[in-house]
């Protein structure tokens, strides 16, 4: 951890930035120019991100945060307020699945702990940073890492899908209720992309890691699902947030768009 933010960057706050599609958002929202708040319950990981995004010459803060507590995030929104002066972009990337949970598997405990992670508290954060772009009259810009499973649901990830379907419609009421202030919000839908999200699959098939997800690419190319034959990369992700928060997306809100090679079409 080195340093204060300049006043010129922009300050970017990238939960979730500990590995896959966050890391990759926030080394590339870094690349363009902004200064980082890393965030996420892997501290090492978030460690490494941040050292990344230092070594490439911006400054970057580590956050510990567990996004299934409220009151943590309150916290660590807090803090990132207070070391950094102000958020113009906020990308809510942190998130966690139920994979291949069947519907006996269900249980309240797991309901909560998704629904938690994934939607309850990225709208706390949501709400607590949202304040403070208000009061000090930020252009803000909000992504939300949705999915493709948040379009349609394909049962394999009963629970999961459903919140990243909520994750999409409060995108949608926070882009109506936000607009008046100049703050744009936006959702990113990633198909199937290689990161570790899916190594507690490979776990669970006795499999090695990155196993999974080259299966079910394997099975949506047969079945004629995914136009471009392969798994996508957290980079590809990383590019739409970045384009999401540029000024040449200044006319869009309220949209939660695809980046799947052709898997999903709505
Ligand atoms: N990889 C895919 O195929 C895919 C597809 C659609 C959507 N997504 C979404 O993309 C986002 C990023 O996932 P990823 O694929 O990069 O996976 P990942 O496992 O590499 O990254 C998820 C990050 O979230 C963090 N996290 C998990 N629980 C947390 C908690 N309680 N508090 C704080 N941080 C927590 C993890 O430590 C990790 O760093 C997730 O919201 C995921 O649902 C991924």
């Amino acid at each position: 951890m080195t340093g204060h933010a300049e006043r010129s960057a922009k300050v970017a706050l990238v939960t979730g930035a500990a590995s896959g599609i966050g890391r990759a958002t926030a080394g590339r929202l870094a690349r363009d120019g902004s200064d980082v708040a890393v965030a996420d319950i892997n501290t090492d990981g978030a460690r490494e991100t941040a050292a990344m995004i230092q070594a490439a010459g911006r400054t970057a803060r580590c956050y510990a945060c567990d996004m299934s507590s409220r009151e943590a995030v309150t916290a660590m929104a807090d803090a990132v307020l207070s070391d950094f002066g102000r958020v113009d972009v906020l990308v809510n990337n942190a998130g966690t699945g139920d994979s291949n949970s069947g519907l006996d598997d269900i249980d309240e405990p797991l309901w909560d702990r998704i629904y938690a992670i994934n939607v309850r508290n990225p709208f706390f954060l949501v709400q607590r940073i949202s304040r403070d772009m208000i009061e000090k009259k930020t252009a803000g810009c909000i992504v939300n890492i949705a999915s493709t499973e948040g379009k349609t649901n394909r049962g394999g990830s009963l629970v999961y899908s459903s919140s990243k379907a909520a994750m999409i419609s409060l995108t949608q009421g926070l882009a109506m209720q936000l607009a008046p202030y100049g703050i744009r919000v936006n959702a990113v839908c990633p198909g199937l992309i290689d990161t570790p999200i899916w190594h507690r699959s490979d776990k669970n098939f006795g499999m090695e890691p990155g196993e999974t997800v080259q299966m079910v690419v394997q099975s949506s190319i047969e079945s004629l699902q995914l136009k471009i034959p392969r798994a996508g990369k957290p980079e590809e992700i990383a590019a739409a947030v970045a384009f999401l928060c540029s000024a040449d997306a200044s006319y869009m809100t309220g949209q939660a768009i695809n980046v799947c090679g052709g898997l999903e079409y709505h």
